[in-house]
């Protein structure tokens, strides 16, 4: 997969991306605002892991966002089951250095649009903790809609904090 966007490349993740994703994703700004999946010290093997797992998934739903011929982020969704089967979840993180140039709202536009060719989706939709505006920003420039403030839905780092359900329904 390869989508070639102004201010990035989204592509699939490549064995050669562990020193960098390594590099990046260790983190702790970015572990704050993910799921506990992610970890944090974010080491080689955890990169290997990922990579691994990434390019054995079938379909490929988890993408590389790459510039300049590096990998500086991820974005992927989740494929749901049962009658859910037409939704996805969507997520994301972009390496700090790069973070206020517009790359995520832009790779992100993308790859709804191209999760919903792929896919059939009628909803794509993410859940950012209520503290992370600039995730928020990123959901609101690219056509998702604020649906809902699901209080008290999570714990991250030992605080329980409101999740902002986002949606992007698609053209009927
Ligand atoms: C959230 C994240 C993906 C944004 O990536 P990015 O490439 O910097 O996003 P963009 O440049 O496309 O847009 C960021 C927007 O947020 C705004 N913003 C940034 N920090 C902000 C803050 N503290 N308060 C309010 N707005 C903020 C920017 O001004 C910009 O909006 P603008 O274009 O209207 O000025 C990146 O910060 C990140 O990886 N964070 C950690 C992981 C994460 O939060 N992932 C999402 C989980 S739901």
């Amino acid at each position: 997969m390869l989508l070639q966007l102004k201010t990035c490349v989204v592509r699939s993740w490549e064995t050669s991306d562990v020193e960098s994703l390594t590099r990046y994703a260790n983190n702790h700004k970015i572990w704050l605002n993910l799921r506990d999946a992610f970890p944090h010290p974010y080491t080689r093997q955890h990169a290997r892991e990922f990579i691994r797992a990434t390019r054995q998934r079938t379909p490929e739903t988890t993408f590389a966002i790459a510039a300049n011929d590096e990998a500086i982020g991820s974005i992927g969704y989740v494929l749901h089951p049962d009658v859910e089967r037409v939704s996805a979840e969507i997520g994301y993180w972009l390496a700090e250095p790069f973070w206020g140039r517009g790359i995520t709202t832009e790779a992100l536009r993308a790859v709804t649009e191209h999760a919903i060719a792929s896919h059939g989706f009628t909803r794509v939709y993410a859940l950012p903790f209520s503290w992370n505006t600039a995730s928020c920003r990123v959901l609101e420039k690219a056509g998702y809609v604020l649906e809902a403030r699901l209080r008290r839905s999570a714990i991250k780092n030992g605080a329980v904090t409101d999740q902002m359900q986002y949606a992007f329904i698609a053209p009927e």
